[in-house]
């Protein structure tokens, strides 16, 4: 018998391409931006290389560079002056990102904006939601507040609103809430099998939301769990769900392909701050190559199902890989 050669179709770069089955594309990658109402807070962040956190205007001209390279998506949070304990900014119209969600879509109105809605950002003590005197995080009052905001924000004009705080039946609220103001086109991704990661912690940096007391394991899930996944993603389908995420990514991506065997609606998978962090960390030593390691890591989110990628490598792989 012939020896069956698979090497065959490797020799040359034009081969590789041809037989290469998945390809990562730029307008299905999010870049996120973080937020800040004085220009004192903006600028880089020391824990994530490469990232700076914008003011309004400062979110307009990035937005407006990154639609120049092909990204279409932004996905905003919005970091508060003044927290507290009720996370009243959140609902506030003219809150910071209330005020980004309008700004950038008045400057590039085909920028598809999406926004984080959580309160983490928004409470002094930097739990995602209502706290009630037991110190427990009370699920319906935090739901409740979460559907309020998102009728701000649909008021500011998002296209996609997503909800990352992981209370129970929060989508099947919030979708109610908007539809109940008219605002029936307005997309939710929920953030549905999102871990509770230690992956967190330069983010937690940039949006000044690290827990006062306690940590986020009575919402968040517990890493080890895959089953339950599935049963997050099915419940956040029936209660309106247009895309669903799996966050953080790269220790999840077993987690990414099964949900995209499973479901058919779009995945989302979030490349969280930690993962970004970890990948500069090593390509600032000089210990992987940093050009070559970014391009596999996208190509993996994809080969493991994802159809959207939420990653703080978005802008710096499209100024690489410009598509028309
Ligand atoms: C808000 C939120 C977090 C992230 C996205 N939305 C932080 C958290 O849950 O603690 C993390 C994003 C990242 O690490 O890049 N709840």
């Amino acid at each position: 018998m012939m020896p069956i050669r698979p090497r065959r179709l490797r020799r040359t770069p034009a081969l590789r391409s041809l037989v290469r089955e998945h390809h990562v594309r730029v307008d299905r990658l999010v870049q996120p931006l973080f937020i800040v109402e004085r220009s004192s807070d903006a600028g880089p962040l020391q824990s994530m290389p490469g990232i700076s956190r914008f003011t309004v205007d400062g979110a307009v001209a990035e937005a407006r560079e990154l639609a120049a390279l092909g990204v279409n998506s932004v996905l905003l949070f919005g970091i508060p002056e003044r927290k507290d304990a009720a996370a009243s900014g959140n609902v506030d119209p003219n809150g910071i990102v209330q005020r980004a969600v309008r700004a950038i879509k008045a400057a590039l109105p085909d920028m598809l904006v999406i926004a984080d809605l959580c309160n983490c950002e928004y409470t002094d003590h930097g739990h995602c939601g209502i706290v009630d005197a037991a110190g427990n995080v009370d699920n319906d009052a935090t739901v409740e507040l979460l559907a309020r905001a998102a009728v701000t924000y649909a008021r500011a004009g998002v296209d996609i609103i997503a909800p990352s705080d992981m209370m129970d039946g929060r989508v099947e609220a919030i979708r109610h809430a908007l539809d109940a103001h008219g605002f029936t086109d307005i997309t939710i991704m929920a953030y549905s099998a999102k871990y509770a990661s230690a992956f967190y912690g330069p983010f937690r940096e940039a949006a000044d939301s690290t827990p006062q007391f306690g940590d986020r394991r009575t919402y968040q899930m517990d890493p080890p769990n895959a089953r339950e996944a599935m049963r997050e993603i099915a419940l956040d389908i029936d209660e309106g769900a247009d895309i669903v995420m799996v966050k953080p990514g790269l220790p999840y991506l077993d987690i990414v392909r099964e949900a995209r065997d499973t479901f058919d609606v779009p995945i989302a998978v979030y490349n969280v701050s930690g993962e970004y962090a970890m990948l500069q960390g090593a390509i600032a030593n000089g210990w992987i190559e940093g050009d070559r390691a970014i391009d596999e890591l996208l190509a993996c989110f994809v080969r493991a199902g994802a159809d959207i990628v939420i990653t703080y490598f978005a802008k710096e792989y499209a100024r690489r890989h410009r598509q028309a």
